[in-house]
Formats: C-alpha cells, structure tokens, sequence
C-alpha cells in the first residue's frame, strides 16, 4: 500500500522569524533562535514549519518586500544559518516550508533599481508594470492597493508603476518570461537547500488583465480605504470577484509549470499551499486541481463567527469542494495577517473551535503563539510598524498586534524572548502566557494542543471523512451542539453559554474546559467547550 504523502494531512506551525527568539540580542528574532527553539516545536506534536520571509529586504511589509529571494537576510542570521535550521529541523522528523513572494519585489531589488534607471520600453521595466500617466495627469487606471490609497506610484520620467501592495512593492510583470525563470530559479535553489515545500504569497494576483481600464466599481472601489480582510464581506467578496487582478486563468498556466519543478524532485515530496483570497468559494478548488498546487488556504475560519450554523457551512462546503477535486481542506484560526483568534472569538472558544479542527480531515496550520492562547498584543501607534498604518494615515491600525514575539520564560517582560529591546513590546500581563508558566500548568492551552495532536495523529490522521452526527437534545446540528464523528472518534462541541447534556458513547479522550460529568448516561459538554470521545 502506497504511503499518504506527508502533507496530506500534516499539522503545521507558522513561524514568524522576527518574532519567535531573538539569539543575539538586537530585539527581533533570527534563524539561530528558531533553530535552538526547534524541540519546543517537536514537542508540540507537528509535523512541520512554514516560516515567514526571511529573505533579504527593508522590511517595509514585515519581510514580504523581498530584494533578494535568493539570500538570507543580515537581520536573520546568513545562509549557513538557513541550512543549519533546516538540518536540524529534518533530524526532529520536521518539515520545512519555505514562503515566497511571487507578486512583487521590494524596490531595492537590483531589478527595480535597474528599471528605474532604463528608459521607458526598456527590457528593464518590462519586468514591472510601467505606464505613462493619462493625459490629465493620473495614473493609468483606479485600482486601490490593498494597503491603502491607490496601487501606483509616479517615477521621475512620468510613468507610473503598479503596486497592489506598499508603493516600496512593485508588482512583477508574470508576462514576462525572464520572471518564471528567476522564480524557478528561487524554488531550486531552495529545495536544493532542503526546503520541503512552499507557500506562496498572493498566489491569486500574479496574472493582471486590463491594466489600461478602470475597474468598473461594482460597490464602490473607489471609495474603499483598501481591499483586505477587513472590508465588509460582501463589498470584498464583489470585488474579489471583479478586480482583473485577481484570480485570473493565467496564474493556473504557472502553477502547472511548478507542479512539474516540484514532481522533478521524486520521492522528495516537494508541496506549496496557495494564498488565494478568491470568490466564489468553488474558485479556490482550481488552484489544487492533479496538477496544480497541493493545498490552498481556506481562509474563512479566520473570520467566521463562533456560531454553529456559520461554522457548519464554511467547514461542510471546504470539505465537499475540495472531495470535486480529491484534495483535502486546510485549517487556520490566526496568522500574521489577521486577529489572533482569543482576541476575535475569545480565549475558552479559541481553544474548542482548535480541538474541533483538529479532528477534521486535512491540514491544520498553527500561527506560533496560538498554541499559548495567546491575545492580540495591545500597542500605542507609535509602536506599529504596518505600512497600512502609515497608508490609512492610521484609519487602519494594521496587523501588528498579531505579531507580537512569543513570551518564553522569566517574570518580567519581554519574558526571556530578546535580552535587548523587543521590536514590538510585550505586556508584562502576557506572564500567564509563556512557555515557562505553560508547561507547569496542566490547564493551559499548550498542555491541550499537545494531548490534542498527539491524539490527531493516534486517531484522526488518515481516518477519512467526517459524518456530522445529529445532536440528540436538539435535531442537527443544533443551535448550542455541532458534532461529527470520524473513524471511533466523536466530536461534539457545545457553541452555548451553557452546559449541555447529551448522549453520547464512548470514553472521553480530551477536553478543552472543564470536565465532563455524566448524568443518567449522559454527557454534560461545559460551555464554549469542546470534547472527543473515542467509542
Ligand atoms: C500576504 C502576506 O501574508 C502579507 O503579510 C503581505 O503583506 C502581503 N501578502 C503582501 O506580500
């Protein structure tokens, strides 16, 4: 019998290399941190790391503005320290993923500083996206950035360039075959360092239509701050459905290509998992078709309300779009872009809503920090460091709080994270949450992540799918109870601000609150919890 693929349903955990351990003191973290940190992650029970850019760059959008994707960034540590994080990484039996920027570079990329010596219709600038300004001045068209304010920025000749992100994010021109080959380039030189796999950034934005028209402005792009996550999800999902610079048949055209680079590499079993925020739902299903990508985020977790009917929906549509193409889902709650998920849903609901994902079938990915039940950091703006910050003239206040550095140990602040001054400040009131007091503690988030994937792995991993189980109390998929089954494992979670009583077999495998009593045979599953059975 052949073996499942290792990323077919791996845990993985995202590190954000500046703030997971600072080795050397100068307040942001390194690569040698997160290699001397890698037991912590082990222990954990993962099976893999995807880590956050680490190239170099100025850092003008937390490392996604990458002048050299081929090289490690001083901050960070040298190449020497990539191979090593990774040589150590695979002798604890984990996998790396490395992040790439397909979408743009930063302007201090050599290519950038070239183009912006070349002349107009240089082969220099047909890298990027340069236009001459309209007759009256403006730029070619009304496209937004994500980031704030519009997606072009005028140079000293006249023209204008594109930037779906910060203006220091000059978007690649993918028609130009001299990008594919420099990525590919990227991706070899990476797998030949040992990299397992990639995720891709923006993967949805790479091909670009209609660069010379204005978008038409279903429900009002013009008057958007910005076009991101925290727009109203119908104006967004308009867009998101409209913009010629989103999800458009081209960017499939390069995935086959990489799917071919990454099958070249045999029993390697080189993966890349897309970020493709694309609407309708059904669309993501394209970028993991046989011979595309392996995985594509599935983001709606990251903004779905705590409630069963929302839940059930986002969870039971990702499973059977994905079963129309023989993939399997991905799970997230947080990442670096979006409100840690205690601070969004809440702290008791942040550790159910994990323990009923990580039974599902698929991937999970764990945000480093999420594991601690950690919050949102609390930051004046004189703190933040997110260019929409500074491109919203602080309307937005970023995701900077997302990005805090983990607390590790100690009884003061930064808690053992830096010995200097950390990039972002850490609360003292973050003590109950470090690793050190953690560990100690057999109530604490971390003690439930570990038992929960040491029992995924036991259990759940390779069990196939899931059957939701009708609530006895309250007919399907009740308004307090969502609950499935998969292989002898049954999953119930009570969404209420109640207890709630219910019949189900089997002895209890793990909790994440309090503890289950049984009257007259039956469960009482505490509120805002989560429970496994194994029948
Ligand atoms: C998505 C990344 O996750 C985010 O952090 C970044 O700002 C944008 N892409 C631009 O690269």
């Amino acid at each position: 019998m052949n073996k499942a693929p290792w990323w077919k349903e791996a845990t993985i955990y995202q590190i954000y290399p500046r703030s997971f351990f600072d080795s050397n003191g100068d307040g942001e973290g390194d690569l040698p941190g997160i290699t001397s940190h890698l037991d912590y992650v082990k222990q954990l029970g993962v099976d893999a790391i995807w880590l956050s850019p680490f190239y170099t760059s100025p850092n003008k959008d937390g490392g996604y503005d990458v002048a050299d994707p081929r090289d490690v960034d001083p901050r960070f540590g040298n190449l020497d320290d990539a191979k090593q994080l990774i040589s150590v990484a695979h002798s604890l039996g984990l996998r790396v993923i490395a992040d790439i920027v397909p979408n743009h570079f930063s302007d201090q990329h050599h290519w950038f500083q070239e183009a912006l010596k070349a002349e107009k219709g240089s082969p220099e600038r047909a890298r990027f996206h340069f236009y001459d300004a309209n007759p009256d001045g403006t730029p070619p068209n009304n496209w937004i950035s994500l980031f704030g304010g519009p997606s072009w920025t005028q140079v000293e000749d006249g023209q204008f360039y594109l930037h779906l992100f910060d203006s220091s994010q000059p978007d690649l021109n993918w028609e130009n075959p001299e990008v594919n080959d420099d990525f590919e380039k990227t991706l070899r030189f990476w797998i030949d360092l040992g990299v397992d796999g990639f995720r891709i950034d923006v993967a949805h934005g790479l091909v670009k239509e209609d660069v010379l028209k204005n978008h038409p402005d279903p429900q009002g792009l013009s008057n958007a701050l910005r076009l991101d996550v925290d727009m109203e999800p119908e104006i967004r999902n308009a867009l998101l459905q409209t913009v010629p610079y989103f999800d458009r048949q081209g960017v499939h055209e390069i995935y086959r290509k990489w799917r071919k680079l990454f099958d070249s590499y045999g029993d390697r079993e080189i993966m890349a998992v897309a970020e493709a925020w694309v609407h309708p739902p059904v669309n993501a299903t394209r970028y993991v078709r046989a011979d595309e990508l392996h995985q594509v985020f599935n983001f709606d977790l990251l903004t779905a309300e705590f409630q069963s009917d929302v839940l059930f929906d986002v969870i039971d549509r990702s499973i059977k779009l994905n079963e129309t193409v023989n993939a399997l889902p991905t799970w997230a709650l947080s990442n670096h872009d979006s409100p840690r998920v205690a601070s969004r849903i809440g702290a008791e609901e942040a550790r159910a809503l994990a323990l009923f994902v990580f039974g599902l079938p698929g991937s999970a990915y764990i945000f480093a920090g999420q594991e601690l039940g950690l919050p949102d950091g609390v930051l004046a703006d004189s703190d933040r460091q997110d260019p929409s910050f500074f491109r919203t003239k602080g309307e937005i206040k970023g995701r900077d709080g997302a990005r805090v550095p983990l607390p590790w140990n100690g009884d003061t602040a930064p808690f053992g994270f830096t010995t200097g001054k950390p990039w972002l400040p850490i609360a003292q009131s973050w003590k109950e949450f470090s690793v050190e007091n953690e560990k100690l503690d057999p109530k604490s988030s971390l003690h439930l992540y570990r038992t929960a994937l040491v029992l995924r792995k036991q259990h759940m991993q390779g069990a196939g799918n899931i059957q939701w189980l009708e609530s006895p109390m309250h007919g399907v998929q009740s308004k307090s109870l969502l609950a499935y089954r998969r292989g002898s494992v049954t999953v119930v979670m009570n969404l209420s601000v109640e207890p709630q009583a219910c019949e189900v077999e089997g002895k209890l495998l793990v909790a994440s609150s309090g503890v289950v009593d049984a009257h007259n045979g039956k469960k009482v599953i505490p509120a805002r919890s989560c429970t496994w059975f194994l029948a």
